[in-house]
């Protein structure tokens, strides 16, 4: 018998409504991802600055951020286009946007502003935005076709979108080495639609590209990016809540049996155990960065 407690939608495909379903689990995890703020910065910091590059913010441009969370990329496209441009965040985990806000406060960025919305359905200003991008934050729409189609209207015509995306699980030991630990106690996952909005659904080249032509966009360039990702140091006990809260395949719901939850964390332990450097934990990590145009 599976020992596996039910997770989220992404690993149970019991998705009634899939972008109410969506809506809840970001709002339900926002929390927890303002509390990791800072070691999801460290871990996605490089991929996030090779999509930026690609995106080539320049003074005075209006950018959309897309699933911006807790607003860091946001800050830094506020900066790159100065006062006279725009940068606005679009996420639907309200916690993680009060985040942004109380952010882009301190630093006395004025130029920002954040919207809490599906950023596949909502109904931006037609043609308002220079460039869109995303630090992994593109993955989740209910329906991909319609919500790139979206993004495509609220770029001007020749607007630049450019983000980073996951490759495949298998590519990416940095959620796999702790998803065996979790697997060790749990078994297996459920087979799941590799296509279903999550993490990985933009993990095959073809499919990015099929969504997007169909889509509308053009000049489509999809390039793979590997560079290990940082997951830092810490504690064994705060990388084991990490791995808990935030990994895919790990997060255990508050009802599962509290022995089982034991036997986890101490598997997930000996996993960080066994990969810490002096410098914290490194894991191999494969993405794409992929570019357009409306
Ligand atoms: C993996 S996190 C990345 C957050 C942020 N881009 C970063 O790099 O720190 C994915 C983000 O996408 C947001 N998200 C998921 N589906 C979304 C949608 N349909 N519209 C807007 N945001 C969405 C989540 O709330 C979450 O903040």
């Amino acid at each position: 018998m599976s020992l596996r407690p039910s997770g989220p939608f992404w690993q149970t495909g019991a998705m009634a409504d899939v972008a109410q379903e969506l809506c809840l689990y970001w709002n339900d995890r926002g929390p927890m991802w303002v509390e990791h703020r800072e070691r999801l910065d460290t871990m996605l910091a490089s991929l996030g600055e090779a999509a930026i590059a690609r995106l080539h913010p320049s003074t005075g441009e209006h950018v959309l951020d897309i699933g911006c969370g807790t607003g860091t990329t946001t800050l830094e496209l506020a900066r790159l286009v100065g006062h006279g441009g725009h940068a606005t965040g679009v996420d639907v985990s309200a916690p993680m946007l009060d985040e942004a806000r109380r952010r882009a406060e301190e630093a006395s960025l004025a130029n920002t502003s954040f919207v809490v919305a599906d950023a596949g359905a909502h109904q931006f200003e037609p043609r308002h935005f220079d460039a869109a991008f995303s630090r992994m934050g593109i993955m989740f729409f209910a329906e991909p076709v319609a919500g790139f189609n979206n993004l495509r209207r609220a770029l001007r015509p020749g607007g630049r979108l450019s983000f980073v995306c996951w490759r495949s699980p298998a590519e990416n030991s940095w959620v796999t080495e702790p998803g065996q630990a979790v697997a060790e106690v749990l078994g297996p996952p459920d087979p799941t639609d590799p296509g279903a909005p999550g993490p990985f659904s933009l993990a095959a080249a073809d499919r990015i590209s099929s969504i997007l032509t169909e889509a509308g966009l053009l000049d489509i360039d999809i390039t793979p990016h590997d560079l290990p990702v940082k997951i830092g140091g810490g504690t064994t006990d705060e990388l084991i809540r990490y791995y808990m809260d935030l990994l895919p395949g790990a997060v255990v719901p508050d009802n599962a049996d509290v022995h089982v939850i034991d036997r986890v964390k101490a598997a997930l332990g000996a996993m960080v155990d066994r990969r810490r450097t002096p410098d914290g934990i490194t894991l191999g990590a494969a993405a794409w960065l992929v570019s357009a145009r409306a």
